[in-house]
């Protein structure tokens, strides 16, 4: 038998060189053991562990010195205080994104009906985070990968929110409409980045990360086409990579977009590109 607090310390030194997190990781595993709230580990930290606890533990502490991030390995992500299901087939929802969604309800009237759609969806964050924050909005998402619809499906269910889901190349497949509002988070990184071989995203879908043309080609045919579903000054908010400012308000500037802006996250890197239609 162990206490909680001796297997915490143990999983900790077990983790030490494989993680930059190994003390939360270590918390946040436990807690996903024993379904618990990280609160019981402090008020209990003498309580011992049952042994197939302790086991079952131990095994996720070895998943995760192998690599695997903790969001795949517990099937669960908190974005924006609302709980997510995530599985391989999705990108793992990042912190950054939440900059887009304080764009958005920003820029978005309160109380009135917007059109808006969110493109590139994954576990479905934006849109849901969206829909359940802003409660008139007409919400529609698409993905090009029916498995991750199959989990923004769940994740919209789950937030109690209502959203039209489309299978869809970018605007291919979404009927002739006029948004308010064009969201998305597409991939963006280039082919052969190194970062590609690097932490979580050895793990993430190919088709959710890399772009070719230096990581812009999707960013281009969205902001291009876009603009053919754009309402009278309706906005196109693209995230990008932090070394992507300029590059991406070239793009909106080629396709003749107006008032473009860089909005930046708290660590004052430029994250969301958006602006007018044209
Ligand atoms: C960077 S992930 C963003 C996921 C989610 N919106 C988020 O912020 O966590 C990009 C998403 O775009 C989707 N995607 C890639 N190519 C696409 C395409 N041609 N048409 C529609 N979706 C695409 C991927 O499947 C992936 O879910």
């Amino acid at each position: 038998m162990s206490s909680i607090k001796e297997v915490l310390n143990d999983a900790e030194h077990m983790l030490g060189t494989h993680s930059d997190s190994a003390t939360l990781d270590a918390e946040v595993l436990l807690c996903f053991t024993l379904s618990k709230q990280r609160s019981y580990l402090r008020t209990w930290p003498d309580l011992e562990l049952l042994n197939e606890h302790k086991a079952h533990f131990f095994k996720l502490i070895q998943t995760r010195q192998k690599g695997l991030p903790i969001a795949y390995i517990t099937g669960h992500k908190e974005f924006w205080s609302r709980d997510f299901i995530i599985t391989h087939d999705v990108l793992i929802p990042r912190p950054d994104t939440e900059l887009m969604i304080e764009i958005c309800l920003q820029l978005i009237p309160n109380n009135t009906t917007q059109q808006i759609i969110d493109l590139g969806t994954g576990s479905g964050i934006i849109a849901i985070t969206l829909a359940a924050e802003r409660p008139h909005l007409q919400m529609n998402a698409c993905d090009s990968s029916l498995a991750a619809l199959d989990v923004a499906k769940l994740n919209a269910d789950k937030n109690n929110t209502l959203i039209n889901f489309y299978q869809s190349n970018w605007f291919s497949n979404i009927p002739p409409s006029k948004f308010n509002f064009i969201v998305s988070n597409p991939p963006y990184i280039a082919e052969h980045d190194e970062h590609l071989l690097q932490g979580d995203l050895r793990f993430e879908p190919l088709s959710a990360l890399q772009a070719k043309a230096q990581g812009l080609s999707d960013i281009k045919i969205i902001t291009d086409t876009a603009r053919d579903y754009l309402a009278p000054e309706g906005y196109l908010l693209i995230e990008h990579g932090f070394d992507q400012q300029q590059s991406v308000q070239q793009i909106f500037n080629d396709f003749h977009y107006k008032t473009v802006q860089t909005a930046y996250d708290l660590s004052g890197l430029p994250r969301v590109t958006y602006g007018q239609c044209p």
